[in-house]
């Protein structure tokens, strides 16, 4: 398939670098489209855990890597992630291509995330700081500054004036904080641009040419769906849209050339930061599943909080991104147990809620109906193929794929490259 997007189905962390570097090896370009580095994709090589998050997974299988104009790229953290690889023996600068058009996330973009963070108090959104939101509230408000100016060094200047005069006075009016200096500012984004030049290019002409050649493209989402500033859990989501739509703009192609969207689910459910979780499970009910799924943020090491399967969420990404086939990633996490809950649908008051509802208020209603299906108290973790793991797994699976509408297309058993199951 010449051009393949892969997304998340729940809020993000469904282990979607694992999956996209499963695909990289018969890729020839990885390209990521939306997000920052808010994203932390967990790639194991061997015994070596990759965390990346602005760079595509790809970058472990030597292809080209484009960070297209829809993401938003802090320089600072994109150099200390290319160092922190090259350390490690990973080629960056040859396969990284960033695009021009991409906006840059600006010292004061971190400093207000925190600061608008700590006024909202128990009300915050649980943000990973990085000053996405901000960068992208930029962008829209058409006061950006994107990676092409950088390397412009009067424009830049005077575009970062201009900003600085507005963001110092909401930074010292409204939050009573030191403001930021132009000079400093400037001189550490000048040795940035110098970094990252050469590898600066028009991303949507890079990956159309490479479509155009017949290459493989993948193009990797960030977050999930349940995250999307359109059709997630708003407030509490990211500020770009993680859906396979997306690609096409993020990266600057066709909707025609898009030929097949992944979707990446958990085969139960978690979140990080705030906001609603309706299968939410009690930390006490949570067990051994924290320990044995790793879940802890990858970018922030917060806890992720734990719950079951919602084909109620899943369905409705699986129709906002048109997804038809689907990859299930820890189902081993499960193991242990002897019943599993999944939900299939929700009650709301007299009404069965199939679709995760808009309205948080209506959301707030709703009670997820479970379904139990038996576990199968059987180590998963060593299967390659779907006849070697037990009866009651493939069942839970099967029902998985008739919850979801969506044909599962591999599956992982654990961390690692070899853990994983080819289906179709
Ligand atoms: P992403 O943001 O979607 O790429 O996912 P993360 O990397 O943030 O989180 C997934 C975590 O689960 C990482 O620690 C992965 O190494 C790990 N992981 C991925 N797939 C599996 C799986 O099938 N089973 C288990 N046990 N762990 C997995
Ligand atoms: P990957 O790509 C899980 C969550 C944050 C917070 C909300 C808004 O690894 O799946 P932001 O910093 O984006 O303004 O935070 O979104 N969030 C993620 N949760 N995985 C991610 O990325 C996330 N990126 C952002 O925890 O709730
Ligand atoms: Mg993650």
């Amino acid at each position: 398939m010449p051009a393949t997007v892969v997304v998340g189905l729940q809020w993000g962390d469904e282990g979607k670098g694992g999956v996209v570097d499963i695909y990289a090896e018969k890729a020839d370009m990885v390209v990521r489209f939306q997000g920052g580095n808010n994203a932390g994709h967990t790639v194991m090589v061997g015994d070596q855990i990759f965390a990346l998050h602005l760079i595509p997974s790809g970058i472990l299988r030597e292809k080209t890597c484009v960070i297209g104009n829809g993401v938003v790229v802090d320089p600072k953290a994109l150099i200390e992630e290319m160092e922190g690889l090259e350390r490690r023996g990973i080629k960056v600068r040859e396969n990284l291509r960033v695009s021009e058009n991409a906006h840059l996330i600006m010292p004061w973009h971190r400093a207000l995330d925190g600061l608008q963070e700590k006024a909202l108090g128990d009300k915050k959104l649980g943000t990973t700081l990085r000053g996405i939101g901000l960068a992208y509230s930029d962008k829209m408000a058409r006061t950006g500054i994107r990676v092409g100016d950088m390397l412009e060094q009067g424009t830049f200047r005077a575009k970062l004036a201009a900003a600085l005069q507005q963001k110092n006075a909401i930074i010292e009016k409204v939050y009573g904080e030191k403001p930021l200096s132009v000079d400093e500012i400037y001189d550490a984004y000048r040795g940035y641009a110098e970094i990252i030049k050469p590898m600066v290019v028009d991303g949507a002409v890079l990956i159309n040419q490479a479509l155009a050649a017949g290459k493989h493209v993948l193009f990797e989402g960030a977050q999930g769906a349940l995250l999307d500033i359109d059709f997630g859990t708003y407030p509490f989501c990211t500020s770009s849209n993680p859906l396979a739509g997306a690609a096409c703009v993020g990266a600057g192609v066709s909707p025609k050339a898009i030929s097949d969207i992944i979707g990446v689910a958990k085969a139960y459910t978690t979140r990080v930061g705030e906001g609603p979780f309706p299968t939410e499970c009690a930390e006490e009910q949570v067990g051994a599943m924290r320990i044995k799924g790793r879940e802890f943020g990858t970018t922030t090491g917060r806890p992720r909080r734990i719950g079951w399967f919602d084909a109620v969420v899943v369905r409705r990404a699986v129709l906002l991104s048109g997804v038809e086939r689907m990859a299930i990633t820890h189902p081993d996490v499960l193991d242990d147990l002897e019943d599993i809950p999944v939900c299939v649908r929700y009650k709301c008051g007299g009404e069965t809620v199939e679709l995760f509802p808009n309205s948080l208020e209506k959301l707030a209603r709703c009670q997820p109906v479970y379904e139990q299906l038996k576990g199968w108290k059987q180590d998963t973790s060593q299967a390659r193929r779907l006849e070697d793991l037990p009866p009651n797994a493939r069942r839970y699976l099967k029902r998985l794929e008739e919850l979801t509408g969506a044909k599962i297309c591999l599956i992982r058993v654990g961390p690692r490259r070899d853990q994983t199951i080819l289906v179709s």
